[in-house]
């Protein structure tokens, strides 16, 4: 059978950084150890005056297609996954394909475009969607631009704030992948949850604590589902798993449910006896609570563990490193935890060829999705391509009043002048709105 997979990705920050242990959590008279070692957070990534969910996602696309060398004739399909856009009716992806083709030769008129909304599973959604395109032989040859693009903004005060970020992943979904194919077996763990949404509001209303538990709930049951599918999980089986990660704390939770689920009834359990017990199986105990209490503490001791800690370093943590720099990118999160484990295998010469991920997407609202990826032999050509460090590096350093103006700047119902921060060069830029109310874009040399 044909593989189809990622073939190409590009990443693209917001301009602006704010350092969260340092100019964040001083002027909110915070602790920076909440930052770096709670929530697992150096910075976050802020859009410029000039940027926003188009420009970051059409620089993304722009340089991804320059780089494999394609036209819009390749293209079939741009499917947008965001939860920060401003129209209900047009979609992002149709500003992103005018903003293509101020600097490409053909147009975009045969390609399908849609925008993906499920919270920040929608770019594993639609990346799904355009796996069924190529798969249903639909696609003529074509391939398809996935583009998960967002701007996290919180209230400000929020206890959110401290997770926030901007930025696009760009991919190309193709027959015959340069970086990972897709397996077939998926898991879900869907249901009607109210744990964080935006009723027609642009900032979020959160109940954080409980989003956590959603979060982990979720991803349980799809981890569960995908099993019934593909078989048990062992901890052997996957080199990196790539969580979406609001913050890397989040992942340090799921991480260890994973592991404790994946270790039961294995060899790894009947190892671990002698120092932390076995686990509490559901059927010894009269009282839920009573259970859930002594699989709390089981995985208290299992944390500690050399075993756990061990994996966790090999498997979960390299996923982590652009999600310190960068924060939450909603759509784009699970997908930067990807590149940053693949990043990680270039940069330390690691064969990963044949190799397999877990990756595990979730939404809010709710929606985890498990699948596993087998890794192509072009990946590592692809992850050398990535300018993400140079990117960050030039990142413009914001104090926190400069971040309050920019939370402004990017507030739908301010109206904030403030002068760039940053001076764009070969990209798109937003400058200003249309007849129509729609936004305008322009390519800057
Ligand atoms: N030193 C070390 N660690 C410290 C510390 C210190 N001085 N002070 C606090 N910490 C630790 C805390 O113990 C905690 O870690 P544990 O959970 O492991 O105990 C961590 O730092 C965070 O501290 P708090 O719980 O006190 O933080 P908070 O209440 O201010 O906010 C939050 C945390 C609720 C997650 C908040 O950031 C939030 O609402 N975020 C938005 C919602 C979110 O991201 N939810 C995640 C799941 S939903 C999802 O994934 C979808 C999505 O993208 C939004």
């Amino acid at each position: 059978m044909t593989a189809v997979g990622i073939d190409a990705i590009e990443i693209w920050t917001g301009k602006l950084k704010l350092d969260l242990p340092n100019t964040f959590a001083e002027k909110k008279g915070e602790d920076p150890e909440k930052y770096r070692k709670g929530l697992g957070l150096e910075n976050s990534s802020f859009p410029d005056v000039y940027e926003d969910i188009v420009t970051m996602g059409a620089n993304a696309a722009k340089r991804l297609m320059e780089r494999k060398g394609l036209t819009p004739e390749d293209i079939g399909r741009i499917d947008v996954a965001t939860e920060s856009s401003f129209d209900n009716s047009k979609p992002v992806s149709t500003y992103i394909a005018g903003c293509l083709e101020q600097v490409f030769d053909e147009n975009f008129h045969h390609a399908n475009k849609g925008e993906r909304k499920f919270a920040c599973v929608a770019g594993t959604q639609s990346i799904d969607d355009a796996y069924n395109w190529i798969k249903a032989g639909r696609h003529r040859g074509r391939a398809a631009l996935v583009i998960a693009t967002d701007t996290a903004l919180y209230e400000r005060g929020d206890p959110g704030e401290a997770t926030q970020g901007a930025g696009a992943v760009a991919m190309l979904i193709s027959e015959e992948p340069s970086v990972v194919e897709l397996s077939t077996e998926q898991g879900y763990g869907s249901a009607d949850e109210t744990d964080f949404l935006k009723p027609n509001q642009q900032f979020p209303s959160v109940d954080g604590k409980r989003s956590m538990q959603v979060y982990l709930a979720r991803m349980r049951e799809a981890l569960e589902d995908f099993e019934s599918v593909a078989g048990r999980t062992h901890p052997d089986d996957f080199e990196y798993i790539p969580f979406h990660t609001p913050f890397p704390g989040m992942v340090r939770k799921a991480g260890l449910l994973g592991y404790r689920h994946m270790i039961r009834d294995t060899e790894f359990e009947d190892e671990l006896e002698d120092e932390i017990g076995r686990q509490p199986r559901e059927a010894e105990y009269d009282d839920w609570d009573d259970y859930e209490e002594a699989l709390r503490a089981y995985m208290d001791d299992l944390k500690e563990t050399e075993e756990y800690q061990d994996w966790y370093g090999r498997v979960i943590e390299p996923t982590l490193s652009l999600a310190r720099e960068v924060g939450n990118w909603y759509t784009g999160s699970v997908h930067v935890a990807r590149t940053s484990a693949l990043k990680h295998a270039a940069e330390t010469g690691e064969e990963l060829t044949g190799d397999r991920l877990l990756v595990g997407s979730y939404g809010s609202g709710a929606q985890a999705e498990i699948h596993a990826e087998t890794v192509r032999e072009g990946w590592k050509e692809e992850m050398d391509e990535l300018n993400i460090d140079e990117q960050l590096d030039d990142r413009y350093d914001m104090s926190f009043d400069e971040y309050e103006l920019i939370h402004d700047v990017h507030d739908h119902e301010k109206e904030t002048d403030v002068e760039e921060f940053t001076r764009p060069v070969g990209e798109f830029t937003f400058t200003g709105w249309g007849r129509m109310n729609e936004r305008k874009y322009e390519y800057v040399e």
